[in-house]
């Protein structure tokens, strides 16, 4: 289904992980996300010492404001561009414009074209077929020396059969991702962490795949 309830064939679908699909959607809705920063970035970053962060997938930017207002130096990425217009909007408004770039780029695609930072992070990019392993190796090749990778997505869930087959097979286990890996990391979180959200007025229990690498320095 749509974010409408509406049934959505598995074509449909396939259009759904593409930039045209997210820049309609960022373009028609009023804001989409809560502008809150996700609950597993707050958990794993906030004992962690500012310094440049790359968030991919940012959407609103919610997640780019949250890293900012800590005194990290923030890049946000996104496929979409109707998407990174509104980020950059909402870290104007939020005062931390000068604390933030913008960068678009897939990153099923994404090369780190010789930039480095102390903290690569994704919430919920969900990349079709198994790709969120790829897009893993990808953004490990942007981390600094001593800095931290944190990849966060749905784990499946019966909460998610009204979606398509598609839409949950792109959702992931922790462990799934630990071939995107290289060895110069170590792993210190593999987990599925219980969160609640509310739906439609109805309160789910889903889990949060996270993982949390760092690249040895
Ligand atoms: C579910 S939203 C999450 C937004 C934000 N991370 C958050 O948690 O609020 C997924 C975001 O990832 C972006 N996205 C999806 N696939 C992408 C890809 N292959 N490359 C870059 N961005 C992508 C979409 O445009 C969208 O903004």
């Amino acid at each position: 289904m749509d974010g409408h309830g509406r049934q959505v064939c598995e074509q449909e679908a396939a259009a759904m992980f593409e930039p045209p699909s997210w820049d309609k959607r960022y373009s028609s809705e009023e804001q989409i996300w809560s502008g809150n920063p996700n609950a597993q970035l707050v958990a794993e970053v906030s004992g962690l010492t500012p310094g440049t962060a790359l968030d991919v997938g940012c959407g609103e930017g919610g997640d780019v404001i949250w890293l900012a207002c800590q005194g990290w130096r923030v890049t946000g990425a996104d496929f979409s561009a109707s998407g990174l217009a509104r980020a950059v909007r909402h870290a104007e408004e939020a005062g931390v414009g000068d604390r933030a770039d913008w960068w678009q780029v897939d990153a099923r695609t994404f090369t780190a074209e010789g930039r480095s930072y102390d903290l690569v992070t994704t919430h919920f990019l969900h990349p079709p077929d198994g790709g969120m392993v790829d897009v893993t190796r990808r953004l490990s090749e942007a981390v600094a020396g001593g800095g931290h990778l944190l990849v966060v997505g749905h784990a499946p869930s019966e909460v998610f059969t009204h979606l398509t087959a598609s839409h949950c097979k792109a959702m992931f286990h922790p462990e799934d991702l630990l071939p995107g890996i290289p060895d110069s990391f170590e792993v210190l979180v593999a987990e599925q962490r219980p969160r609640t959200v509310t739906r439609d007025g109805e309160t789910l229990n889903i889990l949060d795949s996270t993982l949390l690498a760092r690249r040895k320095s």
